[in-house]
């Protein structure tokens, strides 16, 4: 871990209060401060087996203070958590804390993504098959369910779960047990179950392409993450958390982001969150020619996170016009007539625009 550089440098986003009351049992949560206490390290002897130096969560936002909060109840008891949110938002990085503050940490964590998986697999894939169940069975496979043992499985992307997975799922959580495919006799399993997912459970209730009773044993405490955009005071602080980390990887020693590069970094709509900006940080700070990142190797225009390409008119004038908005109302303290005003525009057009491009006034009252 490199050492903190003095909270004196210019460059080095200023640590912000953390609104959580009382610190995590071991210094988990802690933002990546100037000064504070540094991240796990992957071989702190200490440390459970899994647990990684990248697992910090950092915010100090009032909202990130609440889900740290969440996170410590749900570390403390064996409630069912949900996760809900959009992609990249950290919705597993949530799951791994509540796994590794809990007293289930020196037992695995296991990760499943329900979207990734194709039916006839799914259900071979949680609970795993005898010899000769199906042509090809050479041999008994145990499901994650049974890997798990002891410890925590991730079901990611529940909402994408089929029909048939989730009532089996279901019995398996209100059973405690799971038979493998092919197999006569059930066999015990002691598993904690942390869903999540960036669907609308509520709408696929209605649809009935989620069952009720699955989303009620699983979210006894829905934690919802929010979207980047929507607290964006927590920016400097996660540019910092990555700026260290890439240092690290890349054998870099850049020192920070100009204000001005910052600024421009808050404007962004962030649509891949956190997953989004820590993509771009890596980004910029290769390309940086000095040891401080300007507004030159931010790159936002480029489509993908990963290259350089140009992005189709249409989304980069789309992007432009929603930056063009949220600095806008920014410089007019959210008062959308005064920003109307100063583009140029009359209300009616300014607010149509904030529609189209979601942006909400209030998140820029000053
Ligand atoms: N609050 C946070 N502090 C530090 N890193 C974060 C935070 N939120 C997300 N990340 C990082 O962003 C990336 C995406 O997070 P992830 O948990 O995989 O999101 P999701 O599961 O919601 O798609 C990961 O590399 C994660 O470590
Ligand atoms: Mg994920």
């Amino acid at each position: 871990m490199r050492v903190a550089s003095p909270a004196s440098d210019p460059y080095i986003p200023h640590a912000m209060p953390t609104s959580r009351s009382k610190p995590a049992p071991d210094g988990w949560g802690e933002p990546a401060t100037p000064g504070a206490a540094p991240a796990p390290e992957i071989d702190d002897p200490g440390a459970p087996p899994g647990r990684r130096r990248t697992d910090l969560i950092v915010g100090a936002s009032p909202v990130m203070g609440r889900i740290l909060e969440m996170v410590a109840v749900a570390a403390r008891t064996e409630i069912p958590v949900l996760i809900l949110g959009e992609s990249g938002t950290g919705k597993e990085l949530v799951a791994r804390a509540v796994h590794y503050t809990g007293g289930r940490a020196a037992r695995p964590f296991i990760t499943v993504n329900c979207g990734a998986i194709p039916e006839t697999l799914m259900e071979d894939e949680l609970f795993g098959h005898v010899r000769g169940a199906f042509t090809g069975a050479a041999s008994d496979k145990r499901g994650v369910f049974e890997e798990a043992e002891g410890g925590t499985l991730f079901l990611d992307e529940i909402g994408e779960l089929y029909p048939s997975c989730q009532v089996k799922l279901l019995r398996v959580l209100q059973e405690q047990e799971v038979r493998r495919l092919g197999d006569t006799r059930s066999r015990k399993v002691n598993v904690r179950v942390i869903a999540a997912t960036n669907r609308d459970l509520g709408r696929d209730m209605a649809d009935k392409r989620f069952r009720e009773d699955l989303f009620h044993r699983i979210s006894v405490l829905p934690v919802t993450m929010p979207p980047l955009r929507e607290r964006r005071e927590d920016l400097p602080l996660l540019v910092d958390h990555f700026l260290r980390r890439f240092n690290r990887e890349l054998g870099r020693s850049i020192r920070g982001f100009t204000p001005r590069a910052i600024e421009r970094l808050k404007a962004h709509p962030w649509p891949g969150n956190v997953r989004e900006l820590e993509n771009r940080v890596k980004q910029a700070m290769v390309m940086a020619k000095s040891e401080v990142v300007d507004v030159d190797a931010l790159a936002l225009f480029s489509g993908s996170a990963g290259g350089g390409e140009f992005p189709t008119f249409r989304k980069a004038k789309a992007e432009f016009e929603r930056n063009y908005v949220i600095q806008v109302l920014q410089a007019c303290g959210g008062k959308v007539a005064a920003a109307a005003r100063l583009a140029g525009k009359d209300r009616k057009d300014f607010y149509d625009l904030m529609k189209k491009h979601q942006v909400d006034p209030a998140g820029y009252r000053t």
